[in-house]
This record gives C-alpha cells, sequence and structure tokens, in this order.
C-alpha cells in the first residue's frame, strides 16, 4: 500500500514536468505559399516538412498553408517581417522590393542556358545574392529552379510589334515593368491568385509565366497562346523568419536545414517531368504554342542592360553571372 502511494505520488510530481518539457520542445513552424498544391515546389515543401518530422521525432514540425491562403509573396515576407509568420516561398522578382540584387534574374536573357542557371543559382553568385536579406529579418534556406518565364495572351504574338498596346500581368517591379513597356505594352500589377479572372474579364490581355504555373492555374484556359520567348529564368526561394530561425536549436537547425537542401534536389528532379507534363495537358486542352524569333525581344530589351549598368553594384553581378556562360 505504502509502496502503490509511493509510486503514485512521484507520477503526480514526475508527469507534469516530463509533459511539459515535452510540450516546450515541441514546435511548429507554420509556411505559407501562394502555389498549388500540384505544383513541384509544394510537392518539394511537403516532402521537406515529413522529414522534419521524422528526424526531429516529432518535436519540429511544419504546417504548410499552400495556395495564398495567407496572400502573396509580398503578404507572407511582411508577416514574417511583423513575426506572424514563420516560413514562406517568394520568387527572385518578389524579393526585388525587400532586396535589390535579387532583381538581376529579372534581367531578359541573361542565361545561355538552364546549367547555366543553375550553376549561378546554387554557385557562389546565388549564394552571395541569397546571403544579402540577413538585414530584411529573413534567410533563404533553399532555391528552387522555374524554368524559363513566357507571355501568354488571349491573341497570337510573333513579335514585340504584336504587344503594342497590350495589357500584361507582371510580378510588378521596376524591371518587370520596364520590361513590358519596352515591349509596346502595359503593364498590370495584379497577385498571382487573380490572374484567372482578370483574363477572364478581359482586364488584361496576358501574362507571363513558366509552363507549369501557366497550366496549373488553368490560365490556360483563358489565355490559349503560349508564346515561347523565354525572356526570363527566375527562380524562387524558401525563406525563414531570421527570429524563426534564431529561437530553433542548433540540431533543429540542422535537420531543417539538410532538409531543405533535399527539398532543393527533390524539386529539381520533378521539374523538368512536371513541364513536359504541363505542355501536353495545356496542348490537349487547346492551347497554342508558338515559337518565336527571339532576337527582336532581346533587341527591344536592350536598356535594361543599361539601366543595371549604372548600379555599380547590380553591374559587377551581372558581369559575374555573364562570365560563368557556356557561350
Ligand atoms: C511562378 C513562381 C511563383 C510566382 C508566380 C507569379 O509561378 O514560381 O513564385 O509567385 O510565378 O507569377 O506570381
Amino acid at each position: 500500500m505504502k509502496l502503490k502511494k509511493f509510486i503514485l505520488s512521484s507520477l503526480c510530481v514526475a508527469m507534469p514536468v516530463l509533459l511539459s518539457t515535452n510540450a516546450m520542445a515541441k514546435v511548429t513552424l507554420k509556411l505559407a505559399h501562394n502555389l498549388e498544391q500540384s505544383h513541384v515546389v509544394h510537392q518539394a515543401l511537403a516532402q521537406m516538412a515529413k522529414e522534419v518530422q521524422e528526424k526531429s521525432n516529432g518535436d519540429l514540425n511544419i504546417r504548410i498553408y499552400p495556395s495564398g491562403q495567407m496572400g502573396g509573396p509580398r503578404e507572407t515576407i511582411e508577416l514574417i517581417q511583423n513575426d506572424a509568420l514563420d516560413m514562406t516561398k517568394a520568387s527572385a522578382s518578389e524579393m526585388e522590393s525587400f532586396v535589390k540584387e535579387f532583381a538581376v534574374f529579372s534581367c531578359p536573357y541573361l542565361f545561355d542556358d538552364e546549367e547555366h542557371f543553375k550553376k549561378v543559382l546554387f554557385g557562389p553568385v546565388g549564394k552571395e545574392i541569397a546571403d544579402k536579406t540577413q538585414n530584411s529579418g529573413f534567410n533563404v534556406i533553399a532555391s528552387y529552379v522555374a524554368g524559363t518565364r513566357s507571355f501568354y495572351a488571349k491573341k497570337p504574338i510573333h513579335s514585340p510589334a504584336d504587344m503594342k498596346g497590350m495589357k500584361i500581368r507582371v510580378v510588378s517591379t521596376p524591371t518587370t515593368n520596364k520590361l513590358i513597356e519596352l515591349l509596346n505594352g502595359s503593364p498590370a500589377p495584379i497577385p498571382f491568385g487573380e490572374v484567372y479572372t482578370a483574363l477572364q474579364q478581359g482586364v488584361i490581355d496576358g501574362a507571363e509565366n513558366n509552363i507549369p504555373s501557366y497550366n496549373q492555374t488553368r490560365h490556360s484556359e483563358v489565355a490559349k497562346y503560349y508564346i515561347e520567348d523565354q525572356h526570363t529564368s527566375v527562380p524562387d526561394y524558401l525563406i525563414v523568419s531570421s527570429k524563426t530561425w534564431n529561437k530553433l536549436d542548433d540540431n533543429q537547425r540542422k535537420i531543417l536545414q539538410e532538409a531543405a537542401k533535399h527539398s532543393e534536389e527533390y524539386q529539381q528532379k520533378l521539374w523538368d517531368e512536371e513541364v513536359a507534363r504541363s505542355r501536353a495537358e495545356a496542348e490537349k486542352t487547346g492551347t497554342t504554342f508558338i515559337q518565336v524569333d527571339k532576337k527582336p525581344f532581346r533587341d527591344a530589351l536592350q536598356p535594361l542592360y543599361e539601366d543595371f549598368a549604372k548600379d555599380p553594384n547590380l553591374a559587377k553581378i551581372i558581369e559575374s553571372i555573364k562570365s560563368q556562360g557556356n557561350k
């Protein structure tokens, strides 16, 4: 009897202590992004969340809010800066308004090919750009390829002359706005999630994106011409709030960092297949893919390089990117 009482009373004291240490050790990070769940970046993030949970034995968890539930990248970056969110995904263009060096990725026809792009993104130049976010309250922990961006519209486009007066949705930045203007169009700053309706209602005449995003958002239903001018290669980034990062212990940081690295590899593996799949699906549902001579586009966009040349810092990055080319 005495023994039973002793065990019971010890449990009563010990249990809450154990429970509370456990409860304190468990961390759930909130990650919001604006892509569909079918997008390969979402799949890579979901895999990362699984790996983090498994490797931490459930002490570190990531809850993902996809499809723009918490707004677009501008809003989610601001939520991070206001300590209301731990992680998000943003494209280089969306990062440009927070850290100007990311603008180099909106430079048209900067990369010779995919190999050149990957060499830059995952090499020292990419790292140098990514490291610049630290004063803005967040760190880049993974970079994702996003193919090339091309125009798509309700009518065929064969050259910049055909774009005269067309309203084209862009991820609005000084660089992307000027890019559209140089091609005779007018830029429309519409959030990703509202592009479908804007196209459907004729508020805009076209937009620009890679083939998976064009197809998965069903923009292909309302803009049936995809023009393969491939003007830019704009990567996506996974970012984590610096405050959140600093709150994690060394082991949690290591687990998250490694899982983020694996998500980069996984996403690259899925990407090419997804482009082919999305292209076939869009074609099946009535998209006409138009091959164009890129030279008139390239020539018309040349003044953007002159703008970048005026900023010694950006000019230097552009030069080191070019020096890593294959041609
Ligand atoms: C791509 C990119 C996204 C971006 C979107 C857009 O899909 O992967 O990060 O938000 O384009 O045009 O808004």
